[in-house]
């Protein structure tokens, strides 16, 4: 595989609305980015991926674009966006936008043309139908409850909506309307960012008349075109949002030899923890063991010819630490392991803002506390079913997208020095535990912790590019992989679960090369571990709880077989 730069980069995602607020509006702003660079430079990360910070009514948070050549005024302007990128360049850090492409909002100069009549010149950049018996063209169903149909009553035809209803889906079909977005994706790249994350892209390619939405059959090729047309010209990155992905598809996209995307962000184990066939709303204990599998599938399928992106959390999911690990008593160690978990495997990590001090998911005393769209929906769509407040708000609880959308904790003073004015959304009233200011000077921290592993990423080729293997794959407890490149190896093991346990390796020493009923007694080097004092690496290994320890051994010449 032809090495890239993007191959031990570690990226930083930020939301903007929720970073820093420099001017005390309550809104996070790109000068409040441009404040904490050096903070991101010491934590390490080489790229920023920014959430939507273009002109925006703010529907969805700025995922319902009105302008895309210039930046939304809660933001700042477009000469603070330029001295972004240049503070970041001085920094060695890339910024890479957020491509929103797949729709627009309601209030963009292209949809206000193209819902005058018919025979605008914009009409055909979007998807209308006629109405069908009186009613909604077909059952398609938007992503935020309800139909994904509403009639514009002014030219008495349906368009489509695949999110909320001032959100209408763009019409890859036009040539024009590619053409346009190629030439907005050059004006960005000429301002000297370093790539795109591409919102919802597996929704281009739709055919809403037969009902298909993701993966549809010419997404492809318009992706091709676009990397022809565009970034295929500049040494970039890109990653795709791809809910729809399997490994096969995950290998189209990323396939260095197709030219299309320098990665795929998917989210198969995000999937786990809901009732099958269900909304993630319908809440179910996560599947350890499809987790560990689901892992293991990405990682063995795309090890030659495609690259996977490593995350537990954005600005769409819950926190990392309360999803999968215990965001009370173990918060820290548990944050360690799954970091450690994500980060050892091969492919490009992203950290989502706060998840480096271990922020938490929130819980506001009532829905009126919440901001999210698709939360909403969800709670007046299920109120009115007859579902019980109690039931709705646990879901909101658990997979709401405000919990990842509260303000930076930056320190303990009013409002996590986010801000001094009441934030867009609160602040999760832990702020005055778990903060910035507290984690950057304790030598023990999360934050330290994630340091360490970035820099491990760049000083390992076996972090890079080992194969992977996971071990112990039906054990209820443990996560347990090894990596191996040119004669170097990896022996990751994590407990998931807050109690003790003892995990047998005897059974492994076939695939470590061991003799018969030997005690291992590694030469080893523990390159990471969230506890001190690492137990030796022996036949039965005694975990306490989330500890994980990464050993490295160089080869097996290495084991003191006693
Ligand atoms: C993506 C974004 C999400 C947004 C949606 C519609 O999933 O990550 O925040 O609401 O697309 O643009
Ligand atoms: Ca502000």
């Amino acid at each position: 595989m032809k090495k890239k730069w993007w191959h031990d980069s570690v990226v930083y995602q930020v939301y903007p609305r929720s970073f820093k607020d420099s001017n005390n509006d309550g809104i996070g702003d790109l000068n409040g980015i441009i404040s904490k660079l050096d903070y991101l430079k010491e934590l390490g990360i080489d790229v920023i991926w920014l959430s939507p910070v273009y002109k925006s009514p703010n529907v969805d948070n700025g995922y319902d674009i009105s302008d895309y050549c210039d930046i939304m005024d809660e933001f700042g302007t477009l000469d603070d966006m330029k001295t972004l990128i240049d503070e970041a360049t001085k920094r060695d850090i890339k910024i890479i936008m957020d491509l929103v492409v797949n729709h627009t909002s309601d209030e963009h100069i292209w949809f206000k043309e193209a819902r005058k009549s018919k025979k605008n010149k914009y009409r055909d950049f979007y998807i209308w139908r006629d109405a069908v018996n009186g009613s909604i063209p077909n059952d398609l169903k938007s992503n935020f409850g309800g139909s994904a149909w509403t009639l514009d009553t002014e030219t008495n035809q349906y368009y489509l909506h695949l999110h909320d209803k001032r959100q209408p889906d763009l019409n890859w079909e036009n040539p024009e309307l590619r053409k346009e977005i190629y030439n907005m994706m050059k004006f960005w790249l000429d301002l000297g960012i370093k790539g795109f994350r591409m919102d919802v892209i597996d929704l281009i390619g739709k055919e809403p008349d037969k009902l298909i939405t993701q993966n549809g059959p010419k997404l492809h090729d318009y992706i091709q075109e676009m990397n022809r047309e565009t970034f295929g010209k500049y040494d970039v990155l890109t990653v795709g949002e791809t809910w729809g992905a399997t490994p096969e598809i995950g290998k189209l996209y990323s396939d260095p030899k197709r030219n299309e995307l320098s990665m795929v962000f998917q989210f198969e184990v995000i999937s786990l923890d809901k009732q099958q066939g269900k909304r993630k709303w319908d809440l179910a204990p996560l599947d350890f063991i499809a987790f560990k599998e689901s892992f293991r599938k990405w990682q063995v399928e795309l090890y030659e010819d495609g690259w996977n992106s490593l995350f537990g959390n954005n600005h769409d999911l819950p926190r990392m630490v309360s999803r999968w690990g215990n965001d009370k008593e173990y918060r820290v160690e548990s944050a360690k392991m799954l970091a450690t978990m994500l980060h050892m495997q091969k492919g490009t990590p992203y950290i989502y803002q706060g998840e480096e001090i271990g922020m938490t998911n929130v819980k506001f005393p009532s829905i009126e506390y919440y901001n999210d769209i698709e939360g909403l929906n969800m709670y007046n769509e299920r109120i009115s079913l007859g579902y019980s407040e109690d039931e709705v708000m646990k879901s909101l609880y658990a997979k709401g997208r405000d919990n990842a959308r509260t303000p930076m904790q930056w320190d303990s003073s009013e409002n996590g020095g986010f801000s001094t004015k009441k934030p867009w959304l609160m602040v999760n009233d832990n702020y005055t535990d778990i903060n910035v200011e507290r984690d950057i000077k304790a030598p023990w921290s999360i934050f330290a912790y994630y340091q360490k592993l970035i820099r491990l990423r760049k000083s390992e080729e076996v972090i890079k590019y080992g194969k992977f293997e996971l071990l112990l794959k039906d054990h209820r407890e443990a996560f347990v992989y090894t990596r191996s490149y040119n004669g170097e190896n990896l022996f990751v093991v994590c407990n998931f679960y807050g109690n003790n346990i003892s995990i047998d390796l005897s059974e492994l020493k076939d695939i470590l090369g061991l003799g018969d009923n030997s005690e291992l007694s590694l030469n080893e080097d523990v390159l990471i571990a969230n506890y001190s004092n690492s137990p030796k690496l022996t036949n039965k290994l005694a975990l306490r709880p989330y500890e994980t320890i990464v050993y490295k051994y160089n080869n097996l010449a290495n084991f003191n077989i006693k």
